[in-house]
Order: C-alpha cells, then structure tokens, then sequence
C-alpha cells in the first residue's frame, strides 16, 4: 500500500460492484463475498468503496491516511451542534491522531485484562440471575429475557452505577444505538433526548465521585492522570457516553448470534457444557464466523492505492471485518464452525489505534456467558425461526426462541 502517486493503480470505476443495500444481498451475503474476494480486495458500493480481504483490512486498520467517518456521518444526518453532537465529536471512536493517543494513554489502564477479571463474579451472578428467570419454563426469547438485560448490566457494574438505575441506562443505550448508524437521522429527538439525559447523570456521576472516590470505573476514569494531564468533563462525559454505545449493543447482538450459531451446531454446545476449558476458544470462533460487527467505516484523507486500485481523497471507506474473517486465503474451510480449531486472529474487534477498548472486558462478559449457558441450557434448540438486524454495521437477531431441557 504504497503512495497513489508512486505507481499507477486502477481507477475504481473498474473496480466490481457490491450493492450492500440490496436485500438479497443482505439476506445471504456469503456466496457474494465469496465470490468477489476471489477476484478483488476492493469493491465499489453505493456509498464508497469496501475493502474485503484480510491482509489489506488488517493493513487499513493502522493506516493513519484513513480517519474515523464518524463526525461526518453525524453532520451529514443534521446533527451539528449540541450535546449529542458534542459527545459524539469527541469520543474515542471518532477522534484521530495525537489527540487519539492521548485519551487511549489516559484511559488504557482501566481496560487491561486484570480490570475486567475483577468482574467476573459478578458477571457469573447476573447470567445465574438471567437464567433464573426463565430457567423452569423449558424456554425463552433469549434477546427479551438475557442478551437486553447482561451487557448493560455489566457496563453498569464497572462504571460503578447503582442497581436502581441499570434500566435508566439502558433506555439510554438502546437510543444510542442509532448513534453509529445511518439510522441517526430517522431518530434523532429520541436519541438527543437520551443523550441529554445521560449527559446530565454522568455529570452527577463524576461530581460525586470526584468528592468521593470509590473503587469503580468512574473514580478511575475520573483520577486518570499523566504528566499533570486529565480528562476534562466532556471527554469524560463522551468516554462514558461512549462506553455505553460501543459496549451494550455489541455485546448483546455477539451473544445472539452465537446462541443462533450454537444452536445449528448442537455438537458444538455439547462440547462447551463438557469442556469448560475450550470456552476462551469457542468465543474466539464464534467472534470470527458471526461477528457482531460486519465492517468499520474510514474516509481516506488523501489518494490511496490498495490492492492495485486507486481510492480517491474522500472517499468513505468500508473495511470490512465480516469478509476478512472467512477470507479462504488465511482461514482454512472458513465456514465450518470448530470452538477448538486453531486459527489466524479474528478481526471483529477491529485492529489499530481504534482497537476495541473494551474487549478484555467483552471477552471476560462472552467467557462467562458461555460457561454457565451451556450447563444451565442443555440440548439447546431454536424453537422457531429468529428474526435478524439488516442494513447496520451491527447485526443479530433481535428476537430468539429458544426451547432447552429443564435441567
Ligand atoms: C463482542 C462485543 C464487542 C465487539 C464485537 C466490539 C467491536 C469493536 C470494534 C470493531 C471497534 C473498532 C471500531 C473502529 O475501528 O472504528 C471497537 C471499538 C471500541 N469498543 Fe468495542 N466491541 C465490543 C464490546 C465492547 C465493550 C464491552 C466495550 C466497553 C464497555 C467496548 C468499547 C469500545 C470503545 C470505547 C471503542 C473505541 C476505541 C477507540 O476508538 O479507540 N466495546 N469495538
């Protein structure tokens, strides 16, 4: 990925054509990038270019010739000024550069494995808790009565949030899910209406525990210091803003997708109850084939040439994760689904400076999950066909009928 100017590569009107909006495609869009991988690495979209192999996503991901698109996705859908526009502008997820480096620098010592391993016994509680709920009935909506409650819950213990305000947040953060979407425009007075509201705890959040330290994420963020510098309270307010947005909807549309995975691979469930010990391994593979997040958008700051093709200046770029992990080049019989086959590292938690901040502690929230699933849930089964999230850079079912032995 050399300079555009330094060789002649391709002009993109060329380039093969993916229609992402198609609903055809939409509905089963493996065989299209099957196909398209065998014969590109870059593909032109209505919207910009995707790039869909693994070595040249992997190579993008730390590229700093591409930026966030976020602050241009939200002014492009009305949103420029305000308290929405604000805490979107400067969260983690959509600044670059040195000012990038330096809220990572401030903050990466609360996300490191350790931090989340702490809250293991709690999140062991809250899927026991879950569980309990539905346990004796044989059967669940497992959207409706585990993956909407677990992931904010989880959020909410870190940050240090009290019980009684769990469903607060998670009114908040089911409007912030259109934040990262192109649906943010269609729900805008819902979704500033959450921000405001949100905006207005973190400040009573950070005041108290500016004036009363505790052990929670919140203190630390709060205390987070280097050379004398600090967060200031909008970048606190963003990075708890943005907690909230990166972390819940995530979370809770990779459990569903591997509940839905597990259950067409009754083997595979099985042999998670039986060996414990391939958990981590099984999250890893789930992760890799039905990734929550199909791609992350960029917009080039200047011409890039990759994969033989020219990219202009401004174009938005969409690198996408999903198409890396079942590139045939780096995965052997990428669709088979193997928790204890050894693999290349997938991409679904992106790659780069952006890396997901959070996923130790994703990766801590899914390892319990799916410990405890399997032995409270035997013989897993869908009992009737879920219905699925089209058309967002997230995807899961958004409701799963599942039937299990009463144990
Ligand atoms: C299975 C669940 C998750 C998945 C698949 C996931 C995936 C990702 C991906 C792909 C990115 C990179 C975005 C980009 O490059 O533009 C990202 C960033 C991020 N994630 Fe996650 N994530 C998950 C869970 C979480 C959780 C639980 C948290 C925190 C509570 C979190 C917080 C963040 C933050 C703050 C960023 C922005 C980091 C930055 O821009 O420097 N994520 N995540």
């Amino acid at each position: 990925m050399e300079r555009a100017d330094a060789i002649s590569a391709r002009a993109l009107d060329d380039a093969p054509f993916l229609d992402r909006f198609d609903p055809a495609v939409e509905a089963d869009p493996e065989p299209v990038y099957a196909d398209l991988r065998r014969r590109t690495a870059v593909a032109r979209t209505p919207i910009g270019v995707a790039v869909i192999r693994r070595q040249e996503v992997h190579q993008l991901l730390g590229d700093p010739r591409l930026i966030s698109s976020l602050p241009h996705l939200v002014r492009a859908q009305g949103v420029t000024e305000g308290n929405l526009h604000d805490m979107l502008a400067s969260s983690v997820i959509a600044i670059d550069g040195p000012e990038h480096t330096r809220v990572r620098r401030l903050v990466s010592r609360s996300f490191t494995p350790r931090a989340a391993d702490r809250h293991r016994p709690a999140m062991r509680a809250l899927v026991d808790e879950l569980v309990d709920g539905f346990a004796e009935r044989g059967r669940c909506e497992f959207v409706a009565d585990f993956a909407d409650h677990y992931p904010v819950q989880v959020i909410c213990e870190v940050l240090g949030v009290p019980r009684e305000d769990h469903d607060d947040f998670a009114r908040w953060g089911d409007a912030l899910t259109y934040a990262l979407s192109l649906e943010l425009g269609a729900h805008r007075a819902e979704v500033e209406a959450a921000s405001e509201a949100l905006g207005a705890y973190v400040d009573h959040l950070v005041a108290d525990r500016r004036a009363n330290p505790r052990d929670d994420l919140v203190t630390s963020l709060v205390q987070a210091a280097e050379d004398g510098d600090r967060l200031s309270n909008l970048e606190l307010f963003s990075m708890i803003g943005g907690l909230l947005f990166a972390g819940y909807d995530t979370t809770r549309n990779q459990l569903g997708q591997a509940l839905v995975a597990f259950c067409r691979h009754p083997d595979q469930w099985a042999r998670l109850a039986a060996e414990p010990a391939s958990v981590p391994r099984a999250v890893d593979e789930v992760m890799r084939l039905v990734g929550a997040v199909r791609a992350v958008p960029r917009v080039a700051l200047e011409d890039l040439e990759v994969g033989g093709w020219l990219i202009p200046s401004g174009t938005l770029v969409m690198l996408s994760l999903a198409s890396s992990n079942r590139d045939e080049a780096v995965f052997d019989d990428p669709l088979d689904f193997d928790i204890t086959a050894e693999r290349e590292a997938h991409l679904t938690f992106g790659g780069g400076p952006h890396y997901c901040l959070g996923a130790s502690l994703a990766r801590a929230e899914m390892e319990e999950a799916l410990t405890t699933l399997p032995r409270r849930l035997p013989d897993l089964r869908l009992d009737g066909e879920p219905t699925w999230r089209l058309n967002t850079g997230i995807s899961g079912p958004t409701t799963l009928p599942l039937a299990f032995d009463v144990a």
